[in-house]
């Protein structure tokens, strides 16, 4: 079977090689190739080393400030003579960038079925996350086969019509991920960085932030939030800034310089995974970390209003708190002086996915193939 993974940015690729490591096992069932369109083009390339996964084809479409549009239009038109070229039996894509939406858009447009991994997620508000949830739901209209993390999502995909023989609960190919470094760096198969600059005796906040409906104000009420946080002399702020230009820009401009602040590049996966497990809670609005950080044990604050990921919030381990200054500075306070509140918020579980979603997607992508063909 032909498989041709379609990636464009840091969480695809985070999500998806796993899934075509475990296909890499199997030479006599899967012929796994990969695209990239290098959305992303620096924050890609450190996922696909971690991974030590070439690409078979790489658009290299990435332009600094880049928009919706013309990105889009790319992928598409990139992808044609791939597709062509290719012929594969299934396209896969996973989430939901411009790449997803625009790679199942050109499978379509080749008659080629498309796998649709991380479907369901809803927050039902076309515009929180912007773009990210018209493309999950144009992606699930354009998709042959879609795999759910969880009950929830797939119980969205069947409100939105997806016939039940086409959707599988898998778990997220992330957790697979995570939990695989975490193991290596428990064991001392990976080398976590020294660190000299962290204070052993303070506790760690690690921040992440990039959704574009936080462009803006939300991102000036982030920076003045973390300014007063760090004043406090029990704690330290890691924030490992995201290069789109709308969040750099005013992020170092309010930031650069200030005590107790650590301004960093993207860190390369492995080291954000140790720092995440030497955080004391995050504070994010990432998809992927707030569903990392429960299988870590670590609470996060999200800077969002809604999440399509309710489960750790139901839970109890993740906190919406949107972005204004004053809520985020409160619960940033419950979370460092009341212990009670701490500690069920760092309770270990895995609601997103169990370290075996990339193996469940491999047999079921092998079963649609043979039932295609008969
Ligand atoms: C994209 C996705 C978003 C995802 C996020 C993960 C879309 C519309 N958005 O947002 O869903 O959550 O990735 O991080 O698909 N840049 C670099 N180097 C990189 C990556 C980005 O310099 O390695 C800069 C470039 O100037 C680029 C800009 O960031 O033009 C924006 O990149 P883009 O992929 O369009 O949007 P993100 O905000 O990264
Ligand atoms: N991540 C990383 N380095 C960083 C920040 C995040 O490797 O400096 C990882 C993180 O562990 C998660 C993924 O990147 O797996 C999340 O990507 P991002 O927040 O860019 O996108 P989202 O998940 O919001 O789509």
């Amino acid at each position: 079977m032909n498989v041709l993974f379609v990636l464009g940015t840091r969480p695809e690729a985070i999500k998806l090689c796993p899934v075509v490591q475990f296909l890499r096992k199997d030479p006599s069932r899967f012929l796994p190739r990969v695209c990239v369109t290098a959305q992303h083009r620096q924050m890609l390339d450190q996922v696909l080393e971690v991974f030590g996964i070439t690409p078979d084809h790489d658009l290299n479409l990435m332009r600094p400030g880049q928009t919706l549009s013309s990105t889009a239009a790319r992928v598409v038109e990139g992808l044609a003579p791939v597709l062509e070229q290719e012929k594969p039996d299934l396209v896969v894509v996973q989430g939901d960038t411009t790449t997803t939406f625009a790679g199942a858009l050109a499978g379509f447009y080749h008659r080629i079925p498309v796998a649709h991994v991380e479907a369901g997620l809803r927050t039902g508000d076309i515009y929180q996350p912007f773009p990210e949830e018209m493309n999950r739901l144009l992606t699930t209209r354009l998709s042959a086969l879609h795999f759910a993390a969880t009950e929830w999502a797939a119980d969205n995909l069947r409100k939105d019509g997806v016939d039940e023989e086409r959707i599988a609960v898998t778990g997220n190919t992330g957790i697979d991920a995570v939990l695989y470094v975490a193991e290596r760096l428990e064991k001392g198969l990976e080398q976590a960085p020294a660190w000299p600059q962290l204070d052993p005796g303070r506790k760690l906040i690690v921040v992440t932030a990039h959704r574009r409906e936080n462009f803006g104000a939300g991102m000036l009420n982030l920076a003045a939030a973390l300014r007063e946080l760090a004043r406090r002399t029990d704690v330290q702020i890691v924030y490992p800034v995201h290069p789109n230009p709308s969040v750099t820009g005013p992020i170092r401009q309010a930031l650069s310089g200030a005590d107790n602040i650590l301004l960093i590049e993207p860190l390369t996966y492995v080291p954000f995974v140790d720092l995440m497990r030497r955080s004391y809670f995050l504070l994010t609005d990432s998809g992927g970390v707030q569903e990392e950080a429960p299988s870590l044990g670590k609470p996060v604050l999200v800077l969002r209003n809604k999440t399509e990921r309710p489960e750790a919030v139901e839970a109890g381990t993740v906190k919406l708190v949107g972005t204004d200054t004053a809520v985020i500075l409160d619960h940033a306070r419950q979370l460092l002086e009341d212990g009670a509140i701490y500690r069920r918020m760092s309770r270990v579980h895995n609601p997103y996915g169990d370290g075996r979603s990339s193996e469940r997607i491999s047999s079921l992508i092998y079963s649609f193939h043979l039932k295609n063909k008969s």
